[in-house]
């Protein structure tokens, strides 16, 4: 499946839910308003049908996102429908974790592939902060259970943002004595957390790190620790992402970015987001979206085909800078 610009979609990620667990300041509100009805939301059955259609079409990889995916009631038996649907070569998870100790053992049983883990800070305190709601411990256990269990790889995703200091050295050192992929991601200031920030202060633009200063601050705390630079990784974990990929020498993991505002890598752009309430999102920095929900209520597998063809039709060529979106993350998926 191609689009308009030659580039080869094969990578789809849908939100299950626009619920969450946690409440961190930069994916929603902190009352959680705009929660969608249980009538709004996809059905397992229809996202499987959706999926079934996309394969079709030649999506090879799939990434359950959220809102927090394991908060779905029937995730696992998703998960084991979607694995055994022909085409589908990967199905992956992002989630914030707390939920991986208990159920971390029967995701892997129905073929869940890989899990990628949100987790910003490894200070408990501003951990509380940033999720207004969450514990440290609880997604530190959700990594040690996804780690238990064997997938492969566990990626742990941080959000970087300047004015909340983090301590990026100790984040990248969770990369070398075990499997573990940390990845750097370029704060995107979108919905609301520009007004909301941490006590009354505004994240914003001027919160964005770009990869390469960020590298360079790594590599700086690394030199100061006595410990040698981050080089580029001479293999990288399984992914369908845009990350780029670094490591310590001998360690048993990577360390990547991913730079959204510094690095446009829309040109490499491979995927397509499917919303909790059912609208397919050719560009997670466009509000253009196309509603599938229809058609999987009340029409035929062709119909769902057109409206994916539609959308594929509709990715831009690039996010031309504007970066932002009605919509909060939790809705759309990251
Ligand atoms: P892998 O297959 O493991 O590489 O997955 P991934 O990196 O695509 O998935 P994940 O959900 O962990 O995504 C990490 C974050 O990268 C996303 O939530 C976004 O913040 C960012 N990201 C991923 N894809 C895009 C994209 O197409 N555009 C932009 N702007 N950001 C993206
Ligand atoms: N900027 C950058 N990353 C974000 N995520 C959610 N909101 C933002 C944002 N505004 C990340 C989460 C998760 C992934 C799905 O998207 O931390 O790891
Ligand atoms: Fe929940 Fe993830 Fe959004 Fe945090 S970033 S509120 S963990 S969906």
């Amino acid at each position: 499946m191609k689009d308009s610009h030659g580039r080869v979609i094969d990578y789809l990620r849908i939100s299950l839910t626009d619920r969450c667990n946690f409440r961190c300041i930069y994916c929603m509100p902190e009352d959680g308003v705009c929660q969608l009805s249980h009538e709004d939301i996809l059905s397992l059955e229809e996202i499987e049908r959706l999926i079934r259609v996309a394969a079709s079409l030649g999506i090879k990889s799939v990434r359950l996102t959220g809102g927090e995916p394991l908060v779905r009631k029937g995730v696992t038996s998703l998960v084991e429908a979607v694995t055994s649907i022909h085409g589908i070569q990967n199905v992956s998870m992002t989630t914030n974790g707390v939920l991986l100790p208990q159920m971390a053992d029967d995701l892997k049983r129905a073929g869940l592939s890989r899990v990628n883990i949100s987790l910003d800070t490894l200070d408990a305190e501003k951990f509380h902060l940033v999720t207004r709601v969450g514990k440290l411990e609880d997604t530190l256990a959700g990594i040690d259970a996804a780690l238990e269990v064997g997938f492969n790889p566990v990626k742990v995703n941080a959000v970087t943002v300047r004015s909340l200091d983090q301590d990026f050295l100790e984040f990248a050192k969770l990369s070398v004595d075990r499997p573990l992929h940390v990845r750097f991601i370029e704060f995107m200031p979108i919905g609301d957390s520009e007004s909301t920030g941490i006590n009354g202060v505004g994240w914003g633009k001027q919160d964005v790190i770009p990869s390469d200063e960020l590298l360079q601050i790594i590599n700086e705390r690394a030199a100061r620790a006595g410990m040698p630079a981050l080089k580029p990784a001479d293999d990288k974990p399984v992914g369908w992402g845009p990350a780029k990929y670094y490591e310590f020498p001998g360690a048993k993991g990577t360390v990547g970015f991913i730079s959204p505002l510094s690095r446009h890598f829309c040109a490499e752009c491979n995927r397509l987001r499917i919303t909790a309430d059912g609208k397919v999102r050719p560009c997670l920095f466009s509000d253009n979206e196309f509603d599938i929900r229809e058609a999987l209520r009340n029409g035929s597998d062709d119909d769902v085909r057109d409206i994916l063809l539609m959308a594929l039709g509709a990715k831009p060529d690039e996010h031309h800078d504007k970066v932002g979106t009605e919509r909060s993350m939790s809705a759309i998926g990251g």
